[in-house]
């Protein structure tokens, strides 16, 4: 961006005066992209793309410090992602790429952002299509669905054994999630998920920290029983697949 100093304002030739109308709606988001995220916009207004980045950056940095939570962060995250304007022109781009993946037989991925401390992605689901159950391995999640309706089914680890295949996962959370609504885990709780979508289903994923190698070597994904141990239990069998 240009700069605009005091200069601007004070020497008002009719190109400078010209110009600075030109640049007007320029400044005007700038000034809402740096304000947005203290307070300066009315709480609960949408925020654009830029606001939302911003906002979830300043937030996902506190896990370098000593005090981070997890759960204070994904409720942080989730506020913004609420308020996050689905049209903003920075988010067309995937909106319109993922188009090419309908009918494609499979979950079609479009990245949005990498930075150091996070990523988010834009996932699209057609109407059946699930993701077997996975984890997380030390990761948070924040899961903003953009449009349509998806069956999300958290789990917690309750047991594992060394050189065992099979695990003991408890059922804490089984939600419909629909536009605007939000879906969490943090690295203790609620990691391990499984979704199917109800109808053609967009979601924006934002985790922190990002993946990397490691932890995509780390993750799991589980064949889980359908029945629970015994009638009225939450508590399921699973075998790492
Ligand atoms: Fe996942």
């Amino acid at each position: 961006m240009d700069d605009y100093d005091r200069r601007h304002f004070i020497k008002t030739s009719l190109p400078g005066f010209l110009g600075l109308g030109l640049a007007l709606p320029q400044l005007t988001a700038f000034a809402t992209r740096a304000n947005a995220c203290q307070g300066r916009v009315p709480v609960g207004a949408s925020i654009n793309w830029d606001a939302f980045l911003e906002g979830v950056a300043h937030e996902a940095a506190k896990q370098h410090l000593d005090s981070w939570s997890e759960r204070s962060y994904v409720q942080a995250a989730s506020q913004l992602a609420r308020r996050l304007n689905l049209k903003d022109p920075g988010l067309e781009t995937a909106f319109q790429n993922v188009v090419a993946g309908l009918g494609d037989g499979r979950i079609d991925f479009e990245p949005l952002e990498k930075q150091r401390d996070f990523h988010v992605t834009l996932l699209q689901f057609e109407k059946e299509e699930a993701i077997l159950p996975h984890n997380h391995p030390e990761m948070t999640g924040v899961i903003l669905c953009a449009s349509g309706e998806i069956e999300v089914w958290n789990y917690d680890l309750l047991e594992k054994k060394e050189q065992e295949e099979e695990v003991l996962l408890e059922e804490t959370g089984h939600d419909l999630l629909r536009k605007g609504q939000v879906s969490t885990l943090t690295s203790r709780e609620r990691n391990i998920h499984t979704l199917q979508a109800k109808e053609l289903t967009q979601l924006i994923d934002i985790f922190a920290p990002p993946y990397d190698e490691e932890k995509i070597e780390n993750s799991s994904w589980y064949e889980l029983d359908p029945d629970p141990l015994q009638e009225g239990s939450r508590v399921h069998r699973a075998t790492l697949r």
